[in-house]
């Protein structure tokens, strides 16, 4: 798109939001012109709580399904809008409502903890919902010996696992961008950039994981390369979150850890079906919203709380 039609199409949104008194919220792993339009730009757990707590009439959630559908269970009065409905989750589809309520036959007596990436319908068989962010705080809440079970990402769950000496059962689902980040590639960036801080987000493998010099969620690993005195980082994670980390430190260097494949690009397919034209098309029409039944919203909403309330 031309500089002229952007700044354009920026303006009309700009217009559109005052008008219609809506907020944009945007992931970090959205495209650099969605995150500098938006109202508030965070990970999950920000996210949410920027939801809940809007005096917005509608809420545009530049992000993935299962975001929106989180800021509609939390502020369910509010007009949920998704600029593309196709906008999913790897990690979410890995979990199947039918095949998730078939497993927890198994483990009747488990607490049933949540990563926030799942659908409401996942929710709704949670006991407590946990994000990147509060995911070790949340487990510890939970007595040492408590039987729980953890879903959808076996990743984050057993890097938690080891963290915390926990045997957690674990859901086997994973994240296809985080999941094919080449350990190889990490080794041969850490060779070739010595000095360089090896930050990854917890959906990543164990080994890479092992190796990393720091694991947060989006907003932590952001936050970890501004108070770190180091210059360089090899971050692993989607490529979207590189553009607050250069905002925020311009004279520091980053180098996004490639996948296995040729390409080496690691973006969210899904978070990228968002774009500028889309997000006014979905303020002009209110269309997509994002629409759930009152009994999901007040089933999926309590795990949610506890999750706050913990936070
Ligand atoms: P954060 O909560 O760390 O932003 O992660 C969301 C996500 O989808 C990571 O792939
Ligand atoms: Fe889902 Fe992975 Fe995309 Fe995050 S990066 S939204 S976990 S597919």
């Amino acid at each position: 798109m031309l500089k002229e039609e952007n700044n354009d199409l920026i303006e009309k949104i700009n217009d559109l939001k005052r008008q219609k008194n809506a907020i944009i919220l945007a992931h970090y792993y959205q495209t650099p012109d969605i995150q500098d339009i938006a109202d508030f730009v965070g990970d999950s757990l920000a996210l949410a709580q920027e939801a809940v707590k809007t005096n917005a009439n509608i809420i545009v959630f530049a992000g993935v399904h299962f975001m929106a559908e989180t800021a509609k269970i939390l502020n369910s009065t509010k007009k949920v809008l998704l600029p593309d409905l196709e906008a999913g989750c790897s990690l979410a589809d890995s979990c199947k409502p039918e095949d998730f309520k078939e497993f927890l036959k198994n483990y009747s007596q488990h607490t049933v903890i949540s990563y926030i990436n799942c659908s409401a319908d996942i929710k709704t068989m949670t006991d407590i919902v946990c994000t990147s962010s509060n995911a070790v705080k949340i487990v510890e809440s939970l007595p040492k010996d408590a039987k729980i079970v953890f879903a959808p990402d076996k990743n984050l769950g057993s890097y938690i696992n080891n963290l915390t000496g926990r045997n957690m059962v674990l859901w086997n689902g994973s994240c296809e961008v985080h999941n094919i980040l080449s350990l190889e590639r990490v080794i041969n960036l850490k060779i070739e950039h010595p000095n360089a801080k090896l930050i990854a987000h917890p959906e990543c493998k164990a080994p890479i994981l092992e190796i990393a010099d720091f694991v947060g969620s989006t907003a932590a690993l952001l936050n970890f390369t501004i108070k770190s005195e180091s210059n360089e980082f090899i971050v692993a994670t989607e490529t979207g979150i590189i553009h607050q980390m250069k905002k925020s430190s311009p004279n520091k260097n980053f180098i996004i850890v490639p996948t296995d494949d040729t390409c080496s690009c690691n973006d969210c397919i899904y978070m990228k079906l968002n774009t500028l034209e889309k997000l006014y098309n979905c303020l002009l029409n209110e269309q997509p919203e994002i629409l759930l039944s009152q009994e999901i919203i007040e089933k999926a909403k309590k795990p949610m709380l506890r999750m706050l309330e913990l936070s």
